[in-house]
């Protein structure tokens, strides 16, 4: 089911939410239903259980080869449950972001470039990645989400921040998350 996502504004975005501790249950499956309708209604590149009003620790995500981006990274279907990062090395990389909760805008954020992530997948087993890159940085998005971190708080210079249509006037944009 197509699940209203929260916009910026709403203090249910920023909670921390809560780990999951049962799998299998059918709890668990309806919710990931609903994000994986909710984000492909959208055509979003990720989504966390707490933008559809879920304060449980489940983000989604996924980018595909797509022609009108070119240039996006693809970055394989995830259910991440759990997660826990842990940044490999200190560098830091700067890149544009959307949002579903922030729509229409878009802004620079540092993020980490290479990180290991770990977490369980829907049916409670433990898997883990290296990455690096945009998958680094949709994986920090998603995220920060289940700490009640939207990005805008993570930008430092607000001189590249804002609406689509103004600062990329008549391009197509990737993927919000
Ligand atoms: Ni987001």
């Amino acid at each position: 089911m197509i699940r209203e996502v929260l916009r910026m504004g709403d203090p249910r975005l920023l909670v921390r939410s809560q780990e999951i501790n049962e799998f299998g249950a059918l709890e668990l499956q309806a919710l990931l239903q609903d994000m994986r309708d909710t984000m492909a209604h959208l055509n979003g590149a990720g989504l966390a259980a707490p933008q559809i009003g879920v304060n449980l620790r489940v983000v989604i995500f996924g980018v595909h080869a797509n022609p009108r981006y070119p240039q996006a990274e693809e970055v394989p279907d995830t259910v991440l449950i759990n997660p826990v990062l842990e940044p490999l090395g200190t560098e830091l990389e700067e890149g544009w972001e959307g949002c579903l909760s922030v729509p229409g805008m878009r802004g620079v954020v540092p993020r980490y470039k290479r990180l290991r992530y770990r977490g369980v997948d829907e049916n409670g087993k433990p898997f883990e990645r290296e990455v690096s890159d945009f998958h680094a940085r949709v994986v920090q998005h998603e995220v920060d989400h289940l700490d009640g971190i939207l990005y805008p708080m993570r930008i430092r210079d607000f001189s590249r921040f804002g609406f689509n249509e103004a600062l990329f006037p008549g391009q197509e944009l990737p993927q919000e998350d």
